[in-house]
């Protein structure tokens, strides 16, 4: 039917490098250390031993790489984003690390078969439009008894929330991050790792409370390092945007005051073994 080609859900688009791109330095400086703390609870969840060939599929800046390699472990990593992959190789260099780093798509994965003793993905795998394709990719490319973990977010909470709400309220035209992200249902999230082929899966909710700045500043970062604002900010313009931050900031103040706040993060973390 005819309608089903203009019915057809539009790519998000995350489903994209450029975005990446755009916040692939604010991101390297800003969020890595918030990230860095998700990428740790992985490796407990999966433990790896000096040596295991581990993989890290939609690496970013090489959150989990760097942890993964400065344990000893031969790490893999790929992500689509060339400015991310540049970040990721200048902190390699940095901590005097090596990694088999490859710029690709983490739905066609360009490893062999029954390769990697750990598989991760973490809040990259969410964004992929084929979501089944990149877990079945995790799955081929690990050793029997191998296991995967991969991450997204949980409903956000408390300045996230109000963030949201405030651009919406100052762009009522504009559908803006309401209701449940990529992989944002953990039954959902299992039954897509159990479909990928994968066994003992379990999805667990992890939360970190972090000290956070004043709610201008993390309007500012949010600026800096969210994709999906970073795009927003582009296309409305210089004029229209600082109507958007000073609706947005106005709000936040008159919600929270200007002291810092403190930022609470929930992720699903999804683990399932190879048979
Ligand atoms: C939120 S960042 C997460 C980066 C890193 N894993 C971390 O935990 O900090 C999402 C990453 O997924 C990458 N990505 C999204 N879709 C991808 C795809 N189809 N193939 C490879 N990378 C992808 C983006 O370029 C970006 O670096």
């Amino acid at each position: 039917m005819l309608c089903r080609m203009t019915d057809a859900p539009k790519p998000s688009p995350l489903a994209s490098p450029e975005p990446w791109n755009l916040v692939a330095d604010d991101y390297a400086i800003e969020l890595l250390p918030m990230f860095e703390l998700f990428s740790k609870d992985a490796l407990k969840l999966a433990p790896t031993h000096a040596g295991a060939k581990v993989l890290d599929v939609a690496c970013g800046p090489g959150t989990l790489t760097l942890l993964a390699a400065e344990a000893g472990c031969s790490v893999s990593s790929l992500d689509f984003s060339p400015q991310m992959v540049r970040n990721l190789k200048r902190r390699l260099n940095g901590a005097q690390q090596g990694a088999d780093v490859r710029e690709g798509d983490g739905q066609a994965l360009p490893w062999g078969d029954g390769e990697f003793d750990a598989a991760f993905s973490m809040f990259g795998l969410m964004f992929f439009p084929d979501r089944a394709k990149g877990f079945s990719e995790l799955h081929r490319v690990l050793k029997p008894g191998g296991a995967a973990v991969v991450s997204s977010w949980a409903p956000f909470e408390g300045i996230f929330v109000s963030i949201m709400s405030a651009v919406r309220e100052v762009l009522p035209d504009i559908p803006f991050g309401s209701g449940k992200g990529p992989l944002g249902d953990p039954d959902e999230f299992a039954s897509e790792l159990r479909g990928a082929g994968f066994s003992e899966v379990s999805v667990q909710p992890i939360t970190h409370i972090l000290p956070g700045d004043t709610p201008a500043e993390f309007w500012a970062q949010t600026q800096r390092t969210t994709a999906p604002v970073v795009l927003l900010k582009n296309r409305l313009g210089e004029a229209e945007w600082r109507r958007v931050t000073q609706g947005v900031v106005e709000r936040l103040e008159a919600q929270y005051g200007k002291d810092p706040v403190e930022v609470k993060t929930t992720a699903y973390l999804g683990f399932g073994r190879k048979s």
